[in-house]
């Protein structure tokens, strides 16, 4: 049997990482400044996470969702803690897309209500519901098509309310920070706009925060910047740090049912030492202290670089727009300076998503690797 190629690969073959370095099979290191996919947030390999996942591991892996799971309520406990958002409930899943596609049913069950509003240029996942709000044609088949949704340009409250006065919406989607779309994110006054409208017309907001939560922004939540309160916030990527484990962080005020969610891997044992580990790692280590130091010190370094135009995103969460494409740039940090980075749908866009305590030092290799290169 051969792979389903659905991914256009780099030549190289990763066998070993640590920190904010990988490996490939040649022994040659790279500086990872793409964290896999903003996934790596407390760097490959940490100690503390071996150590739990593996202990864990020779403990037990994994039993269903039908027997009681004590890891599951620790790590809410402790998520709930370390975000501060301690009323809320949770609910486990496996991937950022599952996160948003039962975070659009809870809403939909909630409000008997079935239009969604997201916005241009969103990323919300591939599944049914999640990339029918996702504003990308190309990845929409004919059966994702038939759920009623409206994109509306970021940041113009007077459409968004044109929208919702039709009495239809079941939920707004809003990234944090736009991740694959090119971080492009709403200003505090769109968000507090946002809440508001939701309130008064009864739609939930949920906030998708797979790629800019868990400490990625310098806030717990990228949202917290903006000091509103979703209904729902759904988290992915980092939760795990390499481990597919996800969530929905679900308001107290909506009631759970028996059978209203359900998943067979979701909330299992190795995944919930994952989670726990991480937010170990982010609590002792200071990892959000850490991701404003660094981000105000690489937006520094980088601001006056030939061909930088604009550095947008907040904390670790960083896109540098170029005045042309990209593309060959990723190409010659890869190949040539040995630097893994993100592109984004704006093609002029480099998306850096290191893990949360990288250092200083790591980001002079970048800015050196960028000045011979440019
Ligand atoms: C903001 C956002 N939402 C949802 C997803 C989908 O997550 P997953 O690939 O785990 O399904 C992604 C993935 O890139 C994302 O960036």
């Amino acid at each position: 049997m051969n792979l389903f190629e659905v991914y256009p690969l780099y030549e190289v073959t990763p066998v070993k990482a640590k920190g904010s370095s990988v490996w490939d099979d040649k022994n040659q290191e790279y500086l990872d400044l793409y964290g896999g996919h903003g996934v790596i947030s407390v760097g490959h390999s940490h100690p503390v996470y071996v150590e739990k996942m593996t202990t864990q591991l020779q403990a037990i892996g994994f039993y269903s969702n039908a027997v009681q799971n004590p890891l599951q309520q620790q790590l809410a406990t402790k998520l709930g803690e370390v975000s501060s958002c301690e009323d809320y409930n949770l609910f486990l899943c496996n991937s950022g897309a599952e996160a948003n596609e039962n975070a659009l049913k809870v809403a939909s069950f909630v409000t008997g209500k079935s239009r969604v509003i997201s916005f241009e240029n969103s990323f919300h996942g591939r599944t049914s519901a999640s990339v029918s709000v996702t504003d990308n044609k190309n990845i929409q088949a004919k059966i994702n098509t038939f759920n009623p949704v409206s994109i509306l340009p970021l940041n113009d409250l007077f459409l968004l309310e044109s929208a919702l006065k039709k009495g239809d919406v079941c939920a707004v989607i809003i990234e944090g920070i736009q991740g694959v779309g090119g971080l492009d994110e709403g200003t505090s006054a769109f968000f507090k706009g946002l809440k508001n409208l939701c309130l008064k017309y009864e739609a939930l907001l949920i906030l998708d925060e797979i790629q800019s939560g868990y400490g990625r922004s310098g806030a717990f939540f990228a949202y917290q910047h903006h000091q509103i309160k979703p209904d729902m916030v759904t988290v992915a990527k980092g939760m795990g740090n390499g481990f597919p484990i996800a969530g929905v962080l679900i308001h107290e005020s909506i009631k759970a049912s028996y059978g209203m969610l359900g998943t067979t891997f979701g909330g299992n044992h190795l995944g919930c030492a994952a989670g726990l580990a991480v937010l170990e790692i982010i609590e002792k280590e200071q990892l959000l202290k850490n991701v404003l130091t660094i981000s105000e010190y690489f937006k520094e370094q980088v601001k006056d670089l030939p061909g930088v135009k604009k550095v947008k995103g907040k904390g670790l969460m960083i896109g540098l727009e170029f005045d042309f494409e990209v593309g060959d740039l990723r190409k010659k940090l890869i190949y040539e300076e040995y630097i893994f980075t993100g592109g984004a749908m704006n093609k002029n866009l480099l998306r850096i998503l290191p893990p949360l305590n990288i250092s200083k030092k790591e980001i002079d290799v970048f800015v050196t690797a960028l000045k011979n290169i440019l």
